[in-house]
């Protein structure tokens, strides 16, 4: 196994202000790298980039704006250019729109909600930043899947359908990549501790992971320990999909 080290690398990190890409923020600092820490949540994100010093820069904005990602970008290449992305930003519609409704009901602007900040997000950052990993001839792309992509949701009808967008979104981004050294990966967690209540979704574990078990999975497929791994998707769910698979 390889040391890891991210000294001197420019990472940026959407949904930087909370959760699983706040603490791989904090993780990519502590191990050296530079973050340009990115989310809508303007406060959430000062107060916890000031935390971080000045390894971590925040860029506030929406990813479903691609002049927000070309922003971000351009500081990333002032920077020296990005050597990883990590898409963290997204979420349940249903939630995060407050229209808990049947998919039937739902106003035409949670549906765009749930589509573009799941899909869009991700796919606008990857095409901000991939040039400059073509450039380097070196990077790596990391997107957040959800088991909803397998799954499906009758609610939030949006957040599965784009997350299943990702898992072949990877192969794309992957096969652009190869020629010129950069890798793309889907890491797709179950329930996270990042919500109190996420520890109600079942898995055969009989546990949500800790936010550190995902966050593992992203410095393991960005390091080059993860060489040779590129345009899959990596399950990480304490067992959730076996779940529904043996029907005797
Ligand atoms: N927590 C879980 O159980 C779980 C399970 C499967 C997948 N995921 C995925 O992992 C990723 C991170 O999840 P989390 O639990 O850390 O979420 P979180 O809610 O803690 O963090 C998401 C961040 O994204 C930001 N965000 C939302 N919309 C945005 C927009 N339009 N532009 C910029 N930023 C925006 C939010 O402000 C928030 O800070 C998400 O993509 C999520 O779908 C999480």
């Amino acid at each position: 196994m390889k040391e890891i080290s991210f000294k001197g690398k420019v990472v940026v990190i959407t949904g930087a202000a909370s959760g699983i890409g706040l603490k791989t923020s904090q993780e990519f600092v502590r191990l050296g790298a530079t973050v340009i820490m990115c989310d809508v949540n303007e406060v959430s994100l000062q107060k916890e980039s000031s935390g971080l010093g000045s390894a971590a820069v925040a860029k506030a904005g929406d990813v479903r704006d691609f002049g927000y990602a070309l922003s971000v970008a351009a500081e990333a290449e002032r920077m020296g250019g990005a050597d990883y992305l990590v898409a963290c930003a997204g979420g349940y519609e249903a939630r995060c729109c407050k229209s808990m409704v049947p998919f039937y009901e739902q106003p035409v602007e949670v549906i765009d909600w749930g589509l573009d900040v799941n899909l869009k997000g991700p796919v606008y950052f990857s095409r901000a930043l991939m040039p400059q990993m073509v450039a380097k001839r070196s990077g790596v792309i990391i997107l957040l899947g959800s088991v909803t992509g397998f799954e499906g949701d009758g609610v939030g009808a949006m957040y599965g359908t784009a997350k299943s967008g990702l898992f072949n979104f990877v192969k794309g981004l992957a096969m652009a990549g190869a020629p010129h050294g950069v890798r793309a990966v889907c890491i797709t967690p179950g329930p996270v501790l990042t919500r109190a209540d996420m520890s109600l979704m079942p898995t055969l574990m009989g546990r949500a992971a800790e936010t550190r078990e995902i966050v593992d999975v992203i410095f393991f497929m960005c390091s080059d320990n993860a060489s040779f791994i590129t345009g899959t998707n990596h399950i990480v769910d304490g067992g959730r999909l076996c779940m529904y698979q043996k029907t005797y």
